[in-house]
């Protein structure tokens, strides 16, 4: 366990490409690479310049291997607003990574024993490579929602307030978005071997700077990333470090 490795870049279009040189050496690394990317706004400048140096030929990433990060509950098949289909327009079909290669999480049924079932497949296949994290306003690493603890496994939640009207900007307002998700707990994503968290904006400089200054602990399930097991990178834009 180290602290984070904290870059602070000048903007957004340097935080996608200062981001898509650390996944791109992962995936350029010898044998099979496991990632799991997360949706949102943050990372999407970051998967088009990957797709970018892709397009000039300068990385083959057909080979990776997928881990879903988070699903909301609910929606019927072909639902716009399946994060499914976010990763597959800005991560799979950019990168030529073919849908066999997901390990999609489940959202039918017995979810919860459908979660527990996914995580012993996972423990199986050994531990994710690269995590692709963005952050929540309110502290959140996929859909861990406060309180979650770094025990959390993959697991059915509620949204909070925060985020059901933080992700009302992805689907038109705050009745749009789903109030139940499914998520990677907590404890697959410390594992990892390493960590990418990619922060832009000034709205969420209170949070980066509770997440790495503050205390660690459940309110804050960030904060737990100063105590992964893994190499984590924080790459932070100055908006979003000093606020203005
Ligand atoms: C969303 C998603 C996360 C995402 C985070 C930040 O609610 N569940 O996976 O990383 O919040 O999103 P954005 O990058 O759009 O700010």
């Amino acid at each position: 366990m180290a602290d984070p490795h904290l870059v602070v870049v000048d903007d957004a279009a340097s935080l996608a490409r200062a981001g898509a040189d650390v996944v791109a050496d992962v995936i350029r690394a010898d044998g099979p690479v496991t990632i799991v990317p997360a949706t949102g706004e943050t990372p999407v400048g970051m998967y088009a310049e990957l797709a970018a140096v892709r397009a000039r030929g300068d990385l083959e990433a057909g080979a990776v291997s997928i881990v879903q990060l988070d699903e909301y509950l609910g929606l019927e098949p072909g639902d716009r607003r399946a994060l499914f289909g976010w990763m597959d327009r800005t991560v799979l079909q950019p990168l030529a990574i073919d849908d066999s290669r997901v390990m999609r999480l489940p959202t039918d049924g017995d979810v919860d024993a459908a979660c527990a079932a996914f995580d012993r497949d996972l423990g199986a296949r050994g531990a994710i490579d690269l995590a692709i994290l963005g952050l929540g306003t309110n502290g959140h690493l996929g859909f861990n929602e406060p309180p979650s603890d770094a025990a959390s496994v993959t697991r059915a939640v509620d949204l909070t307030p925060d985020t059901i009207a933080a992700n009302a900007r992805y689907w038109g307002g705050e009745d749009d978005v789903p109030t139940r998700a499914v998520t990677l707990g907590l404890h697959t994503l410390l594992g990892a071997r390493s960590i990418l968290l990619l922060v832009s904006g000034a709205s969420k400089h209170a949070i980066v700077r509770r997440a790495l200054e503050g205390p660690v602990g459940e309110d804050v399930p960030a904060s737990f990333l100063r105590t992964a097991q893994g190499a984590v990178t924080v790459l932070v834009d100055r908006a979003a470090w000093e606020g203005a």
